[in-house]
């Protein structure tokens, strides 16, 4: 990509704005900012963690101090039990003591701990204040940086608490991605895959077609900018359509339902979210089949995607009767019913509201 940038523009009705793919990008922010029409001379709290804040909180705060912004930084702690109202109460009383006022911004570097926590610090800071996000996960820049969900777990459901607020501009460096460990890595494919399952056959082919790599470091830069500009694509076009999840916007949650009740039963943490939707997909595909929904050779081809990028695709030993009542506490529940996303063909899935008790306990059955 050397200096060339690529800008995807998320439409949504009132408050576009874009995703902004460039190498480089974070040495740019000051510059980005401006382009996104966010006045220089404004307050700005960073809020990261320290394995993003050592190698790169120095010069992103250069770069925002060169165009005039004045900075200061918060640094929590690392992973997905952070992901709690203490952590926000922390953003918040860095907010008071920095004397942030509506007119100020709050940018979240890092990954989608950090994006949603942050986003949801200042959807609630003086009832909504600016947030831009610059992710540094693969799984955090493809989606979870994108579409305004932001928000904290409770500890009885994944991200129970939240609420929509959309960002500015979305700064994606993928260089960041060098220092990101192997493991977080192949997280952040679960969701590039996802998309290939649910609306973008050409990016399952494209990924189907990558030879076996003895670590996804050894990915071409090339291929790697086109699967995270195709995923982007992909999430911009859903949430313009359906900002706040009413009906399509909903596909996006397929390996959701499953991943959470993993996350949830497990402990936040032992399972990464993007393993835990890996094994959701996995989930989601068998009672597709189980329904007659797809093939097993559809099924076949996703989990050996699954598996070439080093995802799990073996299920837990969960008992079958704490997995329902915990798929019951999901978001996703309507009228006590609860809804499945499932793949009707490679590129293509829809929204189930019928899926029967039987079904499920027949699909963990085969899991188990
Ligand atoms: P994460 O934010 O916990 O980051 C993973 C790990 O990588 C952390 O230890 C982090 O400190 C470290 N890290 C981040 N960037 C790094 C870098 N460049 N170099 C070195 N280390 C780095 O996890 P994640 O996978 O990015 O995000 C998962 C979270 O995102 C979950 O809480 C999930 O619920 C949420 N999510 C939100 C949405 C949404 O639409 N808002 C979508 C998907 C996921
Ligand atoms: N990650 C699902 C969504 O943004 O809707």
């Amino acid at each position: 990509m050397n200096n060339k940038s690529r800008r995807i523009l998320v439409d949504i009705a009132n408050h576009p704005y874009e995703v902004v793919i460039a190498a480089e990008g974070l040495n740019r922010i000051g510059t980005e900012l401006n382009n996104a029409g966010i006045n220089s001379g404004i307050k700005v709290l960073v809020v990261t963690n320290p394995d993003v804040a050592k190698p790169y909180s120095n010069q992103f705060l250069e770069s925002l101090k060169q165009s005039g912004y004045r900075t200061s930084l918060l640094v929590l702690e690392a992973g997905e039990n952070q992901k709690n109202q203490n952590s926000i109460a922390r953003i918040h009383d860095a907010a008071y003591s920095t004397k942030l006022e509506r007119g100020s911004l709050m940018i979240a570097l890092g990954g989608g701990v950090i994006g949603d926590m942050t986003g949801f610090a200042a959807a609630t800071w003086l009832r909504g204040i600016s947030i831009v996000q610059v992710p540094t996960t693969l799984l955090s820049m493809v989606d979870a940086s994108i579409g305004g969900k932001t928000g904290v777990n409770h500890t009885k459901g994944k991200n129970l608490i939240g609420a929509f607020h959309q960002p500015k501009l979305v700064l994606i460096d993928p260089s960041t991605l060098q220092t990101l460990p192997e493991r977080e890595f192949h997280a952040g494919m679960a969701e590039v895959i996802k998309y290939g399952v649910i609306c973008d056959p050409q990016l399952f082919s494209i990924l189907e077609e990558i030879k076996q790599l003895n670590n996804l470091y050894q990915m071409e830069l090339g291929i790697l900018e086109e699967i995270i500009g195709r995923s982007v694509s992909s999430k911009a076009k859903i949430v313009s359509e359906d900002e706040y999840e009413n009906g399509r916007r909903a596909i996006l949650n397929y390996g959701h339902t499953f991943g959470h009740a993993i996350e949830t039963l497990c402990g936040y943490g032992k399972w990464l979210h993007g393993e835990a939707v890996a094994m959701g997909m996995v989930a989601a595909g068998e009672l597709a089949l189980v329904r007659g929904n797809w093939t097993q050779n559809e099924s076949d081809r996703q989990k050996l995607l699954l598996t070439k990028f080093g995802l799990p695709t073996k299920w837990p030993r969960l008992n079958i009767d704490d997995i329902i009542s915990t798929l019951k506490g999901d978001k996703k529940v309507q009228n006590e019913t609860i809804r499945f996303i499932l793949p009707t063909e490679i590129g293509k899935a829809k929204i189930f509201s019928d899926v029967t008790h039987e079904e499920i306990k027949e699909c963990l059955k085969r899991l188990s």
